[in-house]
C-alpha cells in the first residue's frame, strides 16, 4: 500500500447550506444541512486519499480540546494515522466555519489556532523512512513553520527517497516568492491555485506563472484554475491542460485539497502524470458536488467509473 506522509494545517469545518444572510437580532433560520469534516490542504488531503485507498500519517498541531479530538475521532475514522499529531495547550484547535451560499459560494470565519503553533520541532523525523509521498498543505498559514522548517522537512523527505508534493493557502502577505521560492528545488510537484499564484509572482498568465516556479527549481508545476481544470507544466517541457467534471455544484470547499490527494494517489498507481491529473480533476469536481471537504469521494473504483461517465466542461482557453 502506498505510504503517504501529509504535513500541515488541519482544520475542523463546520458547514451548513444554504446560508443566504444571518438571521437579523436572535432570530433562527432552519437550514438543510450542516456538517463537520477534517479538512486543510493537509488534513481535507489525507482523508480522501485514505478514501483513496492510501495509507495516510498526519504530521500537524491541534489543540488540546473537544475540537481536537473530534478532529482525530473524524481522521481515524477513515483510517488515517494520528499518532503523531501534536496537541498544544494553551491555544484552540484551527477551526472555520462557513455558511455556504445557495450558488457554492463559501464565505469563511477561521480561528487560526493551533496551525499557527506547529513548526518543525513537531515533525518526528521517523515518519519519512517508510514515505512513499511527502505532500505539505498549507503554506502561508502556518507562520512559524512556512520558509526555513518547510525546506528542512522537504530535504528530510527528499533525502529518503520520497515523491514531494505541496499545496499552499494563498492568506496574502509580505514576500511571498521570497519565502516560498528556495522550497522549489526539493518538489517534484508545486501545486497552487490560479489565484495564489498570481499572488506570489505578481503575473497573470498561467503558463508564465508555471515557468516561474519551474525556473525556481520546481520539477512540476500544477495550476488549479476551478471550474477551468488545470494546467500542469514540466520541467521536461511537457505541457497538459486537464478539463473539471460536469457536476451540479453545492460547496466548492476543498477542491484543490481532494485534486492534490486524486492525483497523489493516480501517480502511485504508476500512471502517467496525464492520467494522474484526471483523477485529480474528478476528485476535485466529485468535492464540489457535496458539502464539505470531502464530500463525493468514496473510494477509488466508483472515482474511476465517474470518469468514465461524466462529461467534462469546457477549458475555457
Ligand atoms: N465549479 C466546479 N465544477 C467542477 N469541478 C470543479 C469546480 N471547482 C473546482 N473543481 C475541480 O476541482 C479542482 C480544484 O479546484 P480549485 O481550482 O478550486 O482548487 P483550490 O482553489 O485549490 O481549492 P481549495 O479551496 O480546496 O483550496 C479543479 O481543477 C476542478 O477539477
Ligand atoms: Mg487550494
Amino acid at each position: 500500500m502506498t505510504e503517504v506522509v501529509s504535513i500541515g494545517i488541519h482544520i475542523l469545518d463546520v458547514l451548513g447550506r444554504d446560508v443566504s444572510e444571518i438571521p437579523p437580532g436572535q432570530g433562527i433560520s432552519l437550514i438543510d444541512e450542516i456538517r463537520i469534516t477534517a479538512a486543510g490542504t493537509s488534513a481535507g488531503t489525507s482523508v480522501d486519499l485514505a478514501k483513496l485507498g492510501c495509507n495516510v500519517t498526519a504530521v500537524g498541531a491541534i489543540g488540546n480540546d473537544e475540537m481536537g479530538s473530534i478532529l482525530i475521532g473524524i481522521l481515524n475514522r477513515y483510517g488515517v494515522n494520528t499518532k503523531y499529531l501534536a496537541r498544544k495547550d494553551g491555544v484552540q484547535t484551527s477551526a472555520t466555519i462557513l455558511p455556504i451560499r445557495p450558488n457554492g459560494e463559501r464565505p469563511a470565519l477561521h480561528v487560526m489556532g493551533s496551525n499557527a503553533e506547529f513548526s518543525f520541532a513537531d515533525v518526528p523525523h521517523e515518519v519519512f523512512a517508510k514515505a512513499d509521498f511527502v505532500h505539505i498543505g498549507g503554506f502561508y498559514l502556518m507562520p512559524k513553520f512556512d520558509g526555513p522548517d518547510t525546506l528542512k522537512s522537504l530535504k528530510l523527505a527528499k533525502v529518503s527517497g520520497a515523491v514531494t508534493t505541496m499545496d499552499i493557502l494563498g492568506v496574502k502577505q509580505d514576500n511571498m516568492a521570497e519565502k516560498i521560492l528556495p522550497c522549489m528545488p526539493y518538489l517534484d510537484y508545486f501545486m497552487p491555485n490560479l489565484e495564489e499564484a498570481g499572488m506570489i509572482t505578481g503575473l497573470v498568465d498561467p503558463d508564465q506563472m508555471c515557468k516561474y516556479f519551474l525556473d525556481a527549481g520546481a520539477k512540476n508545476v500544477v495550476l488549479k484554475m476551478g471550474e477551468r481544470g488545470s494546467l500542469i507544466l514540466s520541467a521536461s517541457g511537457e505541457r497538459i491542460r486537464i478539463p473539471a467534471f460536469k457536476v451540479k455544484v453545492v460547496d466548492t470547499t476543498g477542491c484543490g485539497d481532494a485534486w492534490s490527494a486524486g492525483f497523489i494517489t493516480g501517480l502511485s498507481l504508476n500512471m502517467s502524470i496525464q492520467q494522474a491529473a484526471q483523477l485529480g480533476s474528478a476528485c476535485g469536481s466529485l468535492v464540489a458536488s457535496g458539502l464539505g471537504s470531502d464530500a463525493g469521494i468514496i473510494d477509488l473504483k466508483s472515482t474511476l467509473a465517474f470518469i468514465k461517465t461524466t462529461s467534462t466542461l469546457p477549458l475555457g482557453d
